[in-house]
C-alpha cells in the first residue's frame, strides 16, 4: 500500500518534470530548434537540455540538467556569462553550423564557435552521459564540439579534465560566482603535469589547493582519498605526447553521482538517494585551513590538529618571529644551521603531504636516498611505490602533517640537528626465535621518541628507545658485539659524560645508519651511552607526556 503510494508520488514528480522539459527528441538540427520553455531529453532520459532560472534570479539560462532526479540540478550552462533577460530565448543551429543561444532580438548570446564545413548536415545531440555533442556528416564520428570539453562547474562521469602541453589546450572546471549566478567565479580546477601530474585548484590564477601527485590509485596529498576505494578514477599520462587527463567512471551504473566545484573552490561529491529523493551527504574534498596552498610558508608544516596550526620543520625557525607569532605564517621558516653538503643525514617525517613541485625519478626504493645525498642541492626526498623517487631542491612549500596516509618525507639536515636523536637498545626478546641476518633494519622494529629534559641546557633532546625483535643472529655474535660495545663504552665513558653534560648528545644515529649493514658495523659506530636510570629520570620514567612519537622502521 505504502509502496504503491510512493510509486505514485515518483511518477507524479517525474511527469511534472517531464512536462516542464517536454518529451522532445535528443537532438537539435537545422530544421529543429527549441525555444523557452522547450527542451530536449537524452535518449535514456538521464539528462535534459533546456531553459531554466536559478532560485533567486529571474535570469534565464540554457543548460544541461539532470532529468532523472526531481530536484533542479544544473551540470552545464551555455550562456553562463550572458543570461537571457526574458522568456524569448531560442536555442538553434545557426547558418554557420554552430549551436547558438539567441535572445528575442535574434542577438547571439552564446555560440559553440567552431568552424563547420557542412552546416546543413549538422546535429547537436544530447547524450545520456550529459555530453552535448556537435557533429556533421563530414566529421566521421569525430565531434566538432563537445560540452564536456567546455565544462561549467560539474565534473561528470567520463568527462576528462585534461591538459595538452603541446597544443596548450586545457579542459578545466570553473566555479560559479554564487549559487544563483553561474557566471565565471574565482576558482578553476585543472590537471597540471608538473613533473608528476596532480590536480590543482586556482583562485584568480593563484595556486590555492593541490591534490598532491597521482600514484595510480589516488592523489597522495589528499587525506580524504586515503583508504577510500577510488571506484573507477584514473589519471592517464602520455608523457611522450605531453597530454594528460583525469576522469572517472563508476562500475555501479545505478549510482547517480557527480562532483560539483562550488563557488568557494570546494569540490563536492553529490550522490543521489533514490529512497530519500535528495542529494546525499555532500562530501567536501577541501577539508581544513591546512589544505590551502602554502599556508605555513616555505619550510613550514601545517597540522590541523595543533594550535597554532603552523610550525617550522625541524632545523628551521621563523623568518620573522613577530609575524609568525601574530599568525601570519606566509613568510615561512629559514634554516638554523646551513647545509654544508657533508656530515648530513635525513630526518624521517611520517604521514606527510608532499611539498609542491617535486623533481622525479622513476626508480625503486633504496635509490632515493643515495640520489638525494649525491646532489648537494637536494633538500628532501620521498618515495611512493606508484610514483618512484621525488626530490626537492628549492623551498619546501605546502607541507602538511596528516594523521594518517600521506608519505614519509625525508628531510636533509646537518648532523648537528640530527645528533639530537639518540638511539638506545633496551632489550632483546627471545633470541632463540631469531633467524637470518641481523641487520639494524630488522633490529629496530619499534622505536619511541621522548623529550629528554636536560638539566643544564634548555635545548631538548630526543631519545629513541628500541625494542629488539626477530631478526636473526646467533647469540654468540650478539654477545660478541655487546662485549665490544661495552669495551668501547668503558673507554669512552668520560668523554660521553662530558658530551651529555654539555648538552651535545654527540654523533649518533642519523637515518642513514638505519640501513642494511650488519650489526657489527653498526655497534662499532659511536653510540652515546646513557644509563637506563639516567634515561628514565630524564624522561620521567618514559612518561606518555614526554613521548614525542613512535614508529616502526619496517
Ligand atoms: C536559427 O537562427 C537563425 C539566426 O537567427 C535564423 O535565421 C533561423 O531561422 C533559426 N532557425 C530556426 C529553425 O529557428
Ligand atoms: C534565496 O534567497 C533566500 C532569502 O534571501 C535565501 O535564504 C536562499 O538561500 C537563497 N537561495 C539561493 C540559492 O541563493
Ligand atoms: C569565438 O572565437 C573567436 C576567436 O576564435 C573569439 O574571438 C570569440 O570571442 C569567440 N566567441 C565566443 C562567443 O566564444
Ligand atoms: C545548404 O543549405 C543552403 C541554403 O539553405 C543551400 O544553398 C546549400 O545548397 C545546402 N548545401 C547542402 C550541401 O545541402
Ligand atoms: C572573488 O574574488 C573577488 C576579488 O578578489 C572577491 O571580491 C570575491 O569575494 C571573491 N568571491 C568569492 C566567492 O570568493
Ligand atoms: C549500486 O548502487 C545502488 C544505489 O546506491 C545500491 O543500492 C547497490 O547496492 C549498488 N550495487 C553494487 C553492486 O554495489
Ligand atoms: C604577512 O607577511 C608578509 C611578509 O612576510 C606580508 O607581505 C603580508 O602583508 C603579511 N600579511 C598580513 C595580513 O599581515
Ligand atoms: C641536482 O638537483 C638539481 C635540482 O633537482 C638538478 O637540476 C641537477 O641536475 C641535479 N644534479 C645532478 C648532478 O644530478
Ligand atoms: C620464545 O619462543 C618460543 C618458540 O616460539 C616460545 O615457546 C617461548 O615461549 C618464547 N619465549 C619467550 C620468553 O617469549
Amino acid at each position: 500500500m505504502g509502496k504503491t503510494n510512493g510509486g505514485f508520488v515518483v511518477v507524479a514528480l517525474i511527469s511534472c518534470f517531464y512536462l516542464e522539459f517536454g518529451t522532445g527528441a535528443d537532438s537539435i538540427t537545422p530544421s529543429k530548434s527549441i525555444k523557452d520553455p522547450e527542451a530536449i531529453i537524452s535518449e535514456g532520459g538521464v539528462f535534459g537540455l533546456g531553459f531554466f532560472s536559478l532560485a533567486n534570479s529571474s535570469n534565464r539560462y540554457v543548460g544541461i540538467l539532470y532529468n532523472q532526479v526531481p530536484v533542479q540540478t544544473v551540470v552545464w550552462v551555455a550562456n553562463r556569462n550572458k543570461p537571457l533577460m526574458d522568456f524569448s530565448g531560442i536555442l538553434n543551429l545557426s547558418s554557420d553550423g554552430n549551436i547558438v543561444v539567441l535572445n528575442g532580438k535574434s542577438e547571439i548570446l552564446w555560440s559553440s564557435n567552431v568552424t563547420n564545413s557542412a552546416p546543413n548536415t549538422t546535429t547537436a545531440q544530447l547524450l545520456d552521459s550529459g555530453n552535448l555533442v556537435l557533429y556533421n556528416d563530414d566529421s566521421n564520428g569525430v565531434n566538432l564540439w563537445e560540452s564536456f570539453q567546455h565544462p561549467s562547474n560539474a565534473f561528470l562521469q567520463t568527462m576528462k579534465i585534461s591538459t595538452d602541453v603541446k597544443t596548450g589546450q586545457k579542459v578545466e572546471i570553473r566555479s560559479w560566482k554564487s549559487p544563483d549566478d553561474p557566471s565565471e567565479g574565482n576558482f578553476s580546477l585543472s590537471l597540471e603535469p608538473f613533473n608528476v601530474p596532480e590536480c590543482v585548484v586556482w583562485n584568480n590564477g593563484q595556486l590555492y589547493f593541490r591534490t598532491g601527485p597521482w600514484n595510480g590509485h589516488g592523489f597522495i596529498g589528499m587525506i580524504s582519498m586515503y583508504n577510500v576505494y577510488l571506484d573507477g578514477f584514473s589519471l592517464v599520462a602520455d608523457s611522450k605526447e605531453k597530454s594528460y587527463y583525469f576522469t572517472f567512471e563508476l562500475s555501479n551504473t545505478s549510482l547517480v553521482m557527480y562532483y560539483e566545484f562550488d563557488p568557494q573552490g570546494q569540490l563536492i561529491e553529490h550522490q543521489w538517494d533514490d529512497g530519500k529523493r535528495e542529494w546525499l551527504n555532500p562530501l567536501s574534498v577541501l577539508l581544513n585551513d591546512c589544505d590551502i596552498y602554502g599556508k605555513c610558508g616555505a619550510f613550514g608544516v601545517c597540522d590541523s590538529t595543533k594550535r597554532p596550526i603552523c610550525s617550522c620543520l625541524k632545523g628551521f625557525e621563523p623568518r620573522n618571529v613577530e609575524e609568525w607569532r601574530g599568525g601570519n605564517w606566509s613568510g615561512g621558516c629559514v634554516r638554523t644551521t646551513l647545509l654544508q653538503c657533508q656530515n648530513e643525514g635525513f630526518l624521517k617525517l611520517k604521514t606527510m603531504k608532499v611539498p609542491a613541485f617535486p623533481d622525479w625519478l622513476s626508480t625503486t626504493y633504496g635509490g632515493c636516498e643515495d640520489q638525494c645525498k649525491k646532489n648537494c642541492s637536494c633538500v628532501a626526498y620521498a618515495y611512493d611505490a606508484g610514483i618512484g623517487c621525488m626530490f626537492w631542491s628549492a623551498d619546501l612549500i605546502d607541507v602538511q602533517k596528516f594523521s594518517l596516509g600521506g608519505v614519509d618525507l625525508f628531510l636533509r639536515l646537518p648532523s648537528s640537528e640530527l645528533g639530537k636523536i639518540v638511539l638506545m637498545l633496551t632489550k632483546l626478546i627471545n633470541v632463540s626465535q631469531l633467524s637470518g641476518f641481523l641487520t639494524l633494519k630488522n633490529l629496530l622494529t619499534k622505536f619511541e621518541v621522548y623529550r629528554f629534559a636536560d638539566k643544564e641546557k634548555r635545548k631538548s633532546k630526543i631519545i629513541v628507545i628500541t625494542t629488539v625483535i626477530p631478526g636473526v643472529v646467533s647469540i654468540t655474535i650478539f654477545v660478541l658485539c655487546l662485549r665490544r660495545w661495552m669495551a668501547k663504552k668503558r673507554g669512552r665513558k668520560q668523554n660521553d659524560k662530558q658530551k651529555l653534560n654539555k648538552g651535545n648528545a654527540g654523533a649518533i644515529f642519523s637515518r642513514k645508519d638505519v640501513g642494511d649493514n650488519s650489526i657489527q658495523d653498526k655497534l662499532q659506530q659511536e653510540l652515546p651511552l646513557f644509563r637506563f636510570k639516567e634515561l628514565a629520570t630524564a624522561t620521567n620514567d618514559f612518561h606518555r607526556t614526554k613521548k614525542l612519537g613512535q614508529g616502526n622502521t619496517r
